[in-house]
């Protein structure tokens, strides 16, 4: 048996709701998701367009505020925290991986993987850049500029940047709507990895079935609701070692 409902809840969120305003019309872009995610999973919330994956990724982000219900992070209850506060839950926990890789053209990949800690004024310690680097397959090419690497390379320099402050939570948004099947493969097998060797937790949108199924746990929306939940092949797998 695997004890994967045994370890702590990481994130948890009830009622989650998230309605627009769209002239006289309201928009449910979420409409009342309960999910827990627990330490050491990766969960890919699949879903067609429009179902509300990125609507939920941004309340779990704090980017974006519920209309209703709520969400607990790190056990910190984050409904009704100010600007500053929210910041520090995200810089605590969390670690981002955005669809468009969002890396800045000028900075070599050392420099963009070292920002976060930049921004976060700590000090930036060249081995432990290159040491990430590594991890994501990517020694060597510390001193590249971006437009030197593929859209592959280019999306494991975003993980690398999201790892590099040590979070505990990783949240990506659609990570590999930008790249073919064997580099999408490639980023799951990575997400996999690092969950499985360094208990990393990963929480991953994706409305590519094949991918999506590749995660410990599958959770589907459609409509802003959680309409499915099963086991990904992840877990499956380890089941049958058991
Ligand atoms: N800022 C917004 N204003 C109004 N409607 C929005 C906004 N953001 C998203 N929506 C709507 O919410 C629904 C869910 O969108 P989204 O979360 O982006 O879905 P997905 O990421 O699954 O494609 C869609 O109908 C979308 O048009
Ligand atoms: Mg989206």
């Amino acid at each position: 048996m695997s004890d994967e409902n045994n370890r702590p809840v990481v994130i948890s969120a009830r009622g989650l709701k998230r309605h627009y305003r769209r002239g006289s019309e309201t928009v449910k872009a979420l409409d009342g998701v309960d999910l827990d995610i627990r330490e050491g999973e990766m969960v890919s919330v699949l879903g067609p367009s429009g179902s509300g994956k990125t609507t939920l990724i941004n309340l779990l982000s704090c980017l974006d505020a519920p209309t209703e219900g709520t969400l607990t992070i790190a056990g910190k209850s984050v409904a009704g925290l100010g600007e500053d506060e929210l910041v520090d839950v995200r810089r605590g926990t969390l670690g981002f991986v955005f669809q468009k890789f969002h890396l800045l053209p000028t900075l070599t990949v050392a420099e963009n993987v070292e920002l976060p800690l930049v921004f976060l004024r700590r000090p930036v310690d060249r081995a432990a850049t290159t040491a990430v680097l590594a991890r994501v397959g990517l020694e060597g090419r510390s001193g590249h500029l971006p437009r030197e690497l593929s859209g592959g390379q280019m999306q494991r320099v975003a993980v690398a940047r999201a790892l590099i402050a040590k979070p505990k939570v990783l949240i990506a948004d659609e990570p590999t709507g930008n790249l073919d099947k064997a580099n999408g493969e490639q980023i799951f097998d990575l997400f996999r990895s690092l969950v499985r060797d360094e208990g990393l937790t990963v929480i991953v949108t994706t409305h590519n079935l094949q991918l999506g199924y590749l995660s410990d746990r599958v959770v589907t929306l459609e409509d802003g609701r959680v309409v499915k939940e099963e086991k990904g092949q992840a877990l499956a797998a380890a089941g049958a070692a058991h």
